[in-house]
């Protein structure tokens, strides 16, 4: 049975990802920040653990707890968008957050975690199109839009550097979906959004590895 560890399962994408995931007969290994928000995840089929992931001892402690499981998947989805970030009145602390959470975060847990992760294993990165350059068209968004493009060089640095541990890398573009970040007027719901995600991760090859890879298949423009 392989296993997955989705971090930031407590609702939106990652809680879908635990449903589909224990529904396709995977071991899934489950992270959430609040433990009163546990519960539904584990109801959904997962192992739950507690993670902060702005908080390196946190990631640390994680790692700690969990002797020595293999991954054959670690998904980081965990991600906040930030607020007060419009051109004139940048929010420097609240900035400096986005980054830690959405850039910084991601790296950590990939420092922690690739010895556990099976050779021809799997470390993706839940992205957005906001992070594309070429995709900026309407400005703002400051500290979303440079932490997920800076995510996108963490995830095509840890190509280089775990390619000899056989592990590949991807950040991950789900589209425009109706969660709490994604807000009510979004065109995609959650299901759909992860059922794409998952079959990208089910055909990633080598040569994908590095890349940012919509959840239609598309591979995006950085
Ligand atoms: N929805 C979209 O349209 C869209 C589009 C592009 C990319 N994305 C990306 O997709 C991912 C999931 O987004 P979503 O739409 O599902 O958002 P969401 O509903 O706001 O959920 C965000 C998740 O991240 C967790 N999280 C936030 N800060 C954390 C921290 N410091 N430590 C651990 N977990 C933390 C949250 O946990 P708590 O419940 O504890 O806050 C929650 O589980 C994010 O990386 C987001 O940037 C979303």
């Amino acid at each position: 049975m392989p296993t997955v560890l989705i971090v930031g399962a407590s609702r939106g994408l990652g809680l879908e990802f635990v449903r589909q995931y224990a529904a396709g007969g995977w071991r899934v290994l489950a992270t959430v920040r609040d433990p009163a928000g546990g519960r539904v995840v584990s109801e959904a089929g997962a192992e739950v653990y507690v993670c902060d992931v702005g908080d390196p001892a946190s990631i640390a402690r994680l790692a700690a707890s969990m002797g020595d499981t293999r991954l054959d998947l670690l998904l980081h989805n965990a991600g906040i968008y930030g607020e007060r970030q419009q051109f004139g009145a940048v929010d420097g602390d609240g900035f400096l957050r986005v980054m830690r959470v959405d850039a910084l975060a991601p790296l950590k847990m990939a420092e922690s975690f690739a010895d556990r992760i099976v050779e021809g294993g799997i470390f993706a990165a839940v992205s957005s199109k906001m992070g594309a350059m070429s995709d900026n068209t309407s400005g703002g968004a400051y500290a979303y839009r440079a932490a997920k493009a800076a995510l996108n060089m963490v995830i095509k640095g840890l190509s280089v550097d775990l390619a000899a541990r056989g592990i590949l890398t991807v950040a991950l573009s789900p589209g425009w979906v109706r969660t709490d970040m994604g807000g009510p007027d979004a065109p995609l719901e959650p299901p759909e959004a992860v059922a794409g995600m998952r079959r990208v991760l089910a055909g990633l090859t080598a040569a994908d590895s590095g890349g940012f890879i919509h959840y239609d298949g598309e591979r995006l423009a950085w």
